[in-house]
């Protein structure tokens, strides 16, 4: 290689190196004779000066340079004069007296500025090849090939083994939709793409290989967010012979060394646990983000001895009277108190009823349906001081929670309260199983393979609701970061579930015949984990969108823009695979 090294690593100490660099043309400027050229690369830019008196035909050449184009040149680094040292560049000091330049290739002009600053994404991720010359896609790159080297050697470090698992296999239920493959050898059968590693893994830990893990592919067809892919990266772990503490201890000193030797952050440890029902119960959410408090308060007791007919009405089909204390909400305009009605109202609430806290009392035009005692032991429930605003919904508890975990946010960013700290929870004691109104049966709240708790297991049979599962999610600032549990490793407890499921036998034998089977050859006890690496990249690097920390990423609509994927097939390539097309509406995009 010609290349003496990366641009932008050049320093005064390389001074009177004759040094040879290759890049991209960031800019040219001619300065009345002199022409200079900023040359980049992935690691930054280093200013090239052309002198027409050193070598007219190099300097003409240069002339000619674009934008984008990709060159080469040599020549001696040389220290800047005093007024043209630029402070904001790292290579600011030197500059390179040209005495080589080649080019090696030219470019047209392009849909965008490399180095502007907002940009359309459409525009983005149809030319995602210049989009990801961009310093800060390089940025975001650098960073996750550095934080997946640290995970992979901190995992190696403590005896894991990284073992690899198949793309073409079958369904495995972890409660999305699967993308399906079909096979042309077998006609009229499908491969799914995983869903997760979830069943390998297990299956290796019955073979002995009692530390796994592996920066694991998945696939889920689902309806895409910011924080969703239907391709995305899971460091996958699992472990024979643990119990919960231990899974959740690799996980926390994992993150401990990812945030010290990426970000220089240190995480605070240990890092606290919530029950899934305290989280439920005071931020109405099982991943609450806890850089800030703004608890919420239930009062449906309260409300019951009310006289004001949407509380009443609410509890007696079912539901609850919960609320929040918004401190200092007294401030806030008509305007703005209405604002948070209609946010509550978007999150699907039929109204937001509150009061002020003026003169030691709560005021509101409803406070004529509650009496003297009542409202002073709402305004004592809700801690409320002078200046304060309670509010409250009425619904049933679910709607409830949601809404007010969705104006927790709300109120936190209008309150300015957070701040660039980062808070890390475990919240564990899940729920095994939740009702599915439309399925009319219990769903696993995780997946069908996570234990119940030694002293709830009894219940599956009787009341599966009331059963706990081993499972834990790692929550950071909001966003589940990861989840995992403690498996059924006996025959009879993972049968019990999927009885409590209903499932029927012969689906059973069909669909898991194999990890029965399995478990009944000698299951060692087992536990894991999965993180989901694109979205703590995302939370590091303070992006909106695990977009920005992935490489290729699919738009809203799940298309790959810059390949124009999904695309039609050739009629022979459905023939050969036994495939015909119904009827389908001509795609709209
Ligand atoms: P789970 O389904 O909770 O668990 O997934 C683990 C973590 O993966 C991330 N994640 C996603 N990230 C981006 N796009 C998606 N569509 C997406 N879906 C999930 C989340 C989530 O916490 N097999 C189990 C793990 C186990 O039990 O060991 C599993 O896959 O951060």
């Amino acid at each position: 290689m010609k290349r003496t090294g990366y641009a932008g690593t050049f320093r005064k100490t390389d001074l009177g190196r004759t040094i040879t660099v290759s890049g991209w043309v960031e800019s040219v400027r001619d300065h009345g004779g002199l022409i200079f050229i900023d040359l980049r690369d992935r690691t930054g830019l280093l200013q090239l000066v052309f002198d027409p008196a050193r070598d007219p035909k190099i300097h003409a050449e240069a002339a000619a340079v674009r934008s984008e184009w990709v060159i080469e040149a040599s020549g001696e680094v040389v220290a800047r004069s005093p007024e043209t040292v630029n402070p904001n560049l790292p290579t600011g000091e030197i500059e390179v007296a040209a005495r080589t330049l080649e080019v090696l290739n030219q470019s047209r002009a392009l849909p965008f500025q490399i180095s502007h600053g907002h940009l359309n994404e459409e525009v983005r991720l149809k030319h995602r090849f210049l989009d990801l010359r961009r310093p800060l896609m390089q940025n975001s790159l650098a960073f996750r090939s550095k934080a997946t080297a640290l995970i992979r050697n901190f995992l190696v470090e403590n005896d894991f083994l990284e073992i690899e698992t198949p793309f073409l296999t079958k369904s495995t239920p972890e409660g999305a939709r699967d993308f399906l493959v079909p096979s042309r050898l077998l006609p009229g059968n499908f491969y799914a793409l995983p869903q997760s590693p979830q069943l390998f893994k297990q299956l290796l830990m019955v073979a002995g290989y009692d530390r796994y893990f592996q920066i694991a592919r998945c696939f889920r067809d689902e309806d895409l967010r910011a924080d969703r892919q239907p391709e995305f990266t899971q460091v996958d772990v699992e472990m024979s012979f643990v119990e919960r503490e231990d899974v959740m201890d690799v996980v926390s000193r994992l993150l401990v060394r990812l945030y010290r030797e990426c970000q220089d952050v240190e995480v605070p440890t240990p890092i606290p646990t919530l029950s899934h029902a305290e989280a439920i119960a005071r931020y109405g959410s099982d991943k609450p983000d806890l850089r800030y408090d703004l608890p919420l308060t239930e009062i449906t007791d309260l409300a019951k001895a009310s006289q004001f007919g949407v509380f009443l009405r609410a509890i007696e089909s079912g539901g609850i009277v919960k609320g929040i204390r918004i401190p200092g909400g007294g401030k806030f305009s008509r305007k703005e108190l209405d604002e948070l009605v209609a946010e509550t109202q978007k999150a699907g609430a039929g109204g937001f009823a509150y009061f002020k806290i003026t003169e030691g009392k709560l005021a509101s035009n409803i406070a004529k349906y509650f009496d003297e005692g009542l409202l002073a032991k709402i305004h004592g429930r809700m801690a409320a001081e002078e200046g304060d605003v309670v509010g409250f919904v009425a619904e049933p508890a679910a709607a409830a929670n949601q809404v007010l975990a969705h104006l927790r946010g709300v109120l936190a960013e209008k309150l300015k309260l957070i701040g660039g700290k980062n808070a890390f929870v475990w919240v564990i004691d899940f729920p095994l199983f939740e009702y599915d109104d439309e399925a009319k049966r219990c769903v696993a709240v995780h997946h069908p393979f996570t234990a119940a708790t030694a002293e709830t297991r009894d219940l599956i049979r009787t009341d599966p609701l009331k059963v706990k599962a081993q499972a834990y999610d790692i929550v950071l600032n909001g966003t589940e970061i990861g989840g995992g549990s403690i498996r059924n490793h006996r025959v009879d407890w993972q049968e019990e579930v999927f009885d409590a499921l209903g499932l029927k036998r012969e689906e059973v034998g069909q669909k898991f015949g194999f990890l029965l089977q399995a478990l009944s050859f000698g299951a060692p006890p087992h536990g894991g984990v999965a993180l989901g690496l694109d979205r703590i990249l995302m939370l590091m690097l303070g992006a909106e969108s695990i977009r920005e920390v992935i490489a290729f990423p699919k738009n809203q609509r799940g298309a790959d823009l810059c390949f124009d994927a999904p695309s039609p097939v050739e009629d022979l390539q459905l023939r050969e695979l036994g495939i015909r097309l119904r009827e389908t509406k001509k795609s709209d995009g």
